[in-house]
């Protein structure tokens, strides 16, 4: 029976490391200049009485080293949705139905980029792993693309909410796994994110939001992983380890809270500091063993 077992699990798993076979990415097409922020930012958010906080967001805008950012969001719709432009009030039900429909649509975008480089059938996918930091809903955005892509109904899909900035080394972690314990399987990994959720205006005791607005943006991207290419397939990376660890006296330094007012966050100043702190560390635990 043992052997039998032995013998089946061989035949399931796939015999190499995951590989990355194709990438897209995708962007809204508005988009701002950073030199230009701090003006637009004011304007939209009626703030033009606090020139303080005006001359920091200058001030970190110019050391973000950001050239453009691009933004669903346009000057327009902020003034449809007057209170998305305050710093607290409720305003979750009309950034949610923007989120629900458009976050979905922009990984469709990434994602047709990446079918199409890899140049197989959509059939072939077996796997999708979605992850946004908005956008929570029933069913969710993984369901949703797989009906805008024209996906396998039966494709197995998981769906990843709130991870904030390390959704993409996570879609990957999984993907690694799923790829090399399941032989001919192409998992199409989809990330989305949009700052619908968390633009607001300034607030003189919160600047780490202001720091928010002035680093975050719209983008999408979407892979395709296999362990087991075939020789039509073209291999871009391997995927030869894949750890995750949570640093010591972290706690705190980055966090985010679905409230009514959207997304609120907290980047606290440390946050440089461990990770220059520790990423020798991390590298050496990583890279070491391979
Ligand atoms: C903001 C940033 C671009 C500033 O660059 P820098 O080279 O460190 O420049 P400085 O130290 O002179 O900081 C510039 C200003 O930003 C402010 N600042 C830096 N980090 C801040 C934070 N977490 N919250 C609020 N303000 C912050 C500084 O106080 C300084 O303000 P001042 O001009 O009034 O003194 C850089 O520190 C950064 O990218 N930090 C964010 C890192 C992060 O949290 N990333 C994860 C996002 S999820």
């Amino acid at each position: 029976m043992e052997a039998y077992l032995e013998e089946m699990r061989e035949a399931q798993r796939a015999r190499g490391p995951a590989t990355v076979l194709a990438i897209g990415t995708a962007n809204p097409s508005n988009f701002i200049y950073q030199s230009d922020f701090t003006d637009y930012y004011f304007r939209v958010t009626n703030s033009n009485h606090l020139p303080h906080l005006r001359a920091k967001l200058n001030r970190i805008c110019e050391k973000s080293m950001i050239r453009k950012r691009h933004m669903f969001l346009t000057e327009e719709m902020l003034k449809e949705n007057p209170k998305m432009s305050t710093y607290a009030e409720p305003s979750l039900n009309a950034r949610h139905d923007m989120l629900i429909e458009e976050v979905p649509k922009l990984g469709e975008k990434a994602a047709s980029k990446a079918i199409k480089e890899w140049g197989r059938p959509k059939s072939d996918i077996t796997h999708l792993i979605f992850c946004s930091i908005s956008s929570v809903d029933t069913p969710g955005a993984d369901y949703k693309l797989v009906n805008l892509l024209g996906l396998n109904p039966s494709v197995k899909r998981f769906m990843l909410y709130q991870q904030g900035c390390y959704a993409g080394g996570t879609v990957l972690r999984l993907a690694k796994d799923l790829t090399e314990n399941n032989a001919g399987a192409r998992v199409l990994v989809v990330c989305s994110e949009m700052t619908v959720v968390s633009f607001r205006g300034p607030c003189e005791t919160q600047f780490d939001n202001m720091l928010g607005q002035a680093l975050f943006a719209d983008g999408a991207s979407a892979a395709i992983i296999s362990a087991s290419p075939l020789p039509v397939e073209r291999s871009l990376f391997h995927v030869v380890s894949a750890k995750q660890t949570i640093l010591p006296n972290s706690e705190g330094a980055i966090t985010g809270h679905l409230r009514e007012e959207g997304l609120t966050f907290t980047l606290k100043g440390n946050v440089p500091q461990i990770v220059s702190d520790n990423i020798e560390k991390s590298l050496e635990e990583t890279f070491n063993p391979i």
